[in-house]
């Protein structure tokens, strides 16, 4: 796990838009955190780094967003998911990997869960919020070593980039 200080909204901004820069179609970040978090924050830089021109909106009562970028995004909101009905609403091809895909309230995706995926859980700290980085597959683990390259020097790569 990598942690990273987020002292401020622009700090978060900032973190998506690294990311954003790296990202390729099929790659898939799981956002998880407490309401107000900053998991929108985080998409929205995101897109910036994805060269998204539009406006990014939690897609709260729709569900899914899909931005045209210089890779497109599709950005979930899983917040008003009730059950574990994913499949009625064609779960499967959210995850086609012809986008780059971001989830809020990534812990409801349940069995629809990617195996392989960067998860991003963010939680208030004593100034402004922490991310806490963990990467599944081997192109998520090349995409957390490029956001934070110093982090993997103490053996398995447990702290740092902070
Ligand atoms: N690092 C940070 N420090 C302080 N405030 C932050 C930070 N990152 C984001 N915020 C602020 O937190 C608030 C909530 O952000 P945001 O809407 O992105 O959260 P969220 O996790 O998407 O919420 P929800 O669970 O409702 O979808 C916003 O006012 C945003 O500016
Ligand atoms: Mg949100």
């Amino acid at each position: 796990m990598v942690n990273i200080e987020l002292p401020d909204e622009a700090a978060t901004r900032r973190l998506g838009e690294r990311l954003g820069q790296l990202m390729a179609p099929g790659d898939f970040v799981l956002l998880t955190g407490d309401l107000g978090a900053g998991k929108t924050t985080l998409v929205q830089g995101l897109a910036r780094g994805l060269d998204i021109p539009d406006p990014v909106v939690s897609p709260t009562f729709a569900l899914v967003h899909e931005l045209a970028g210089r890779v497109p995004l599709r950005h979930l909101d899983l917040y008003r998911l009730t059950g574990p009905d994913l499949e009625h609403l064609g779960a499967e091809e959210w995850f086609e990997p012809d986008a780059a895909v971001a989830v809020e309230w990534a812990e409801r995706l349940g069995p629809f869960r990617p195996a392989e995926h960067l998860e991003i859980h963010l939680a208030s700290a004593a100034t402004g919020r922490q991310a806490s980085l963990v990467a599944t597959g081997e192109r998520a683990r090349a995409l957390l070593q490029a956001l934070a390259p110093d982090a993997g020097r103490h053996g398995d790569g447990d702290g740092g980039a902070t």
